[in-house]
């Protein structure tokens, strides 16, 4: 039974409680949140980013009547600004051929919905021709049209942008977009660009419309981006040139101002990130979802796999500096420096920005903290009304963690970024985890956490969890699952919140969860009292993949079967959890032929479940021999 006290009052719930936090790992940015259609738009790709790249990635050249002509990706003086460094440059024909490139978009193909309006641009440079013609087509893979050609007459003379519009004639999943000339001489192109023209709000240079749609059916209260990992790894010297280090730390600068300008650079989860999807677009969407923006810097000391902290005071100051430049970027007046950059974006009015994060993840909580408390100084000295969120480090426990929240207490931080990625048992077996947090030390921001699984049964742990979070809302102030969206076609973590493919999306089960508590959260906890014992024990047969029994003292001989048969997990407790049969010295965790195996053991329970190495479960078969007495 459940017994409600409406005559008592628990802690006031923050209408921001439940927010999203947005990264570009699998896609989620481009090919997928970005709306941009065009893969490798600016020839940009590098076997720095992934192995596979080359700068004419996705695309291919093409001639048309069999006309003879070349194209060639060039990193020259000639080129359109000095952050794009490579352009291609094609010879052309003469005698009414046409010689040019065509791109494959993401994926299966550029996706388009017949009657739809898509946006193309290009910048071309004809230096010796007068007027040189361009021709643009959407075809699909076997060549069928998909609408009607453009033709596009370019100047003579220097780098010049041509826009034009295609209607689809016809839907498909495997556009393919050429981009021809004829006539003779040469052509430089840079920046091939297609948009659908329904982006999420219209917006230019905008956003995928079904998933961003999802997201706002989230309502959230906040919005992170833009990483995680994606922030604090690589190098942090800023573009230079082209010398400029190719995998740098994502930094603000570098994503603003005209697309054609940005820089690209090595995406942290093996892909390359076009930063058409920069820190403008990060703060516009945040505006238009009601969401407050939580922007993320990198602190110069890593994390994810990486333990490095930079020890250089210079550049330190600059990513000082750039924070304090964000700020001015989001919040100053239209006439100061970075206001005048948002101003001219688009965008007068501040974003009204109050909380910055420093850091992500970091393993060396006393390097992190040594750095971390020279940015906040400086920001407390100049914007004394931003709130600086520091961080816990990358688990739920152990020494970093333990040794982080001793700092943030000690130096008073006004709010900890917590990250867990955990089993659904270990979910419900710490929903008590902020029971017990100093009422009088830091907020808390559970900034990353989902339990591992797109199933029902790991929504369901979740929602658990999640009233958990609740009851303690007066530590508790901010949560966001992780990661948030998903390309099914390349993806480099699961479970995720919103999984797309080019033409559609969909939220899963967990995605449900937290929407049912994100879009109606409440404004107040009404403290409440369960009774009752829950079922415990086995045979338990089925896809949940998940038992909990009282081990020690009620149960012998306990054994967990994979659906085919063979056992996972055998024990009879006499001397402990290493009697698992499968149990190797890596703690609780247990990996055979790509398989796991997980027991949580949380006082006299402990608790299994089994999967592949995806964090697919099994289907389980525990079954248990009560003890007599
Ligand atoms: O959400 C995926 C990754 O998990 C984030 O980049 C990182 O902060 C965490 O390790």
């Amino acid at each position: 039974g459940i017994d409600i006290d409406t005559s008592a009052t628990g802690p006031q719930i923050s209408d921001r409680m439940y927010g999203i936090f947005l990264e570009d790992i699998n896609h989620a940015a481009d090919g997928g949140l970005y709306a941009e259609l065009v893969q490798n738009r600016s020839f940009e790709y590098s076997t720095a980013d992934n192995e596979n790249y080359t700068p004419m990635t996705a695309w291919e050249e093409v001639a048309i009547g069999n006309a003879p002509g070349n194209a060639e990706v060039v990193n020259d003086d000639g080129r359109l600004h000095e952050r794009n460094r490579n352009y291609l440059h094609l010879a052309l024909p003469a005698d009414g051929g046409e010689y040019g490139v065509v791109n494959s978009g993401y994926s299966t193909g550029i996706t388009v919905a017949e009657g739809k309006k898509y946006d193309f641009s290009v910048w071309a440079k004809a230096p010796g021709n007068a007027a040189a013609p361009l021709t643009v087509r959407l075809r699909d893979a076997q060549g069928e049209p998909l609408a009607e050609q453009l033709r596009i007459e370019t100047d003579k003379g220097g780098w010049t942008r041509y826009t034009g519009t295609l209607t689809a004639t016809s839907s498909s999943t495997t556009g393919r977009l050429s981009v021809t000339g004829s006539g003779g001489g040469s052509l430089s192109l840079d920046m091939v660009s297609l948009f659908p023209r329904d982006t999420f709000k219209g917006r230019d240079n905008g956003l995928r419309a079904d998933i961003a749609e999802k997201i706002a059916a989230l309502d959230p209260g906040f919005a992170r981006f833009p990483g995680g990992c994606l922030v604090n790894t690589g190098s942090h010297e800023a573009y230079e040139g082209p010398d400029w280090p190719r995998e740098r730390s994502y930094q603000w600068k570098d994503t603003v101002g005209p697309v054609e300008e940005r820089a690209t650079n090595h995406n942290f989860w093996g892909y390359n990130q076009s930063y058409g999807l920069g820190y403008y677009e990060y703060f516009q969407f945040a505006e238009d979802l009601g969401a407050m923006p939580l922007p993320v810097v990198p602190a110069l000391v890593t994390g994810c796999g990486e333990d490095e902290a930079t020890d250089d005071p210079e550049l330190l100051q600059r990513h000082i500096q750039d924070t304090l430049d964000l700020i001015e970027f989001a919040n100053g007046p239209a006439d100061s420096e970075w206001g005048g950059v948002r101003a001219e974006m688009g965008h007068p009015e501040p974003f009204g920005l109050t909380h910055v994060q420093v850091g992500n993840e970091e393993n060396l909580p006393d390097a992190f903290f040594d750095r971390f408390l020279r940015f906040r100084d400086a920001i407390e000295e100049e914007y004394p009304g931003i709130t600086v969120v520091g961080n816990s480090g990358p688990s739920s426990g152990g020494t970093v963690f333990e040794r982080a929240w001793d700092l943030n207490r000690e130096h008073g931080v006004a709010m900890v970024d917590e990250h867990y990625y955990n089993s659904p048992e270990w979910f419900l077996a710490n929903n008590d985890r902020y029971d017990s947090y100093d009422r009088e030390g830091p907020d808390v921001y559970l900034g990353e956490f989902a339990s591992q699984g797109n199933r029902f049964s790991n929504a369901l742990a979740e929602a658990a969890y999640m009233t958990g979070l609740e009851r303690n809302a007066d530590v508790v102030k901010m949560a966001s699952y992780a990661p948030l969206l998903a390309a099914e076609w390349d993806t480099q973590w699961t479970p995720d919140l919103i999984w797309f493919d080019n033409s559609t999306s969909w939220g899963s089960a967990n995605y449900e969860v937290q929407r049912l508590f994100s879009a109606n959260t409440g404004d107040r906890v009404v403290p409440s009292t369960a009774t009752g014992t829950p079922g415990v024990g086995g045979p338990i047969t089925g896809a949940v993949g998940l038992s909990t029994w009282n081990t020690s003292a009620e149960y012998d001989d306990v054994r967990v079967t994979s659906a085919d048969g063979e056992t996972l997990l055998a024990d009879d407790f006499s001397s402990g959890a290493d009697q698992w049969s499968h149990t190797t010295d890596a703690g609780n965790w247990a990996v055979e032929d790509g398989a796991y195996v997980q027991t949580e053991t949380s006082g006299e329970n402990t608790m299994v479940t089994a999967g592949d190495s995806d964090w697919n479960d099994y289907d389980l078969e525990v079954t248990a021999t009560k003890r007599e007495g």
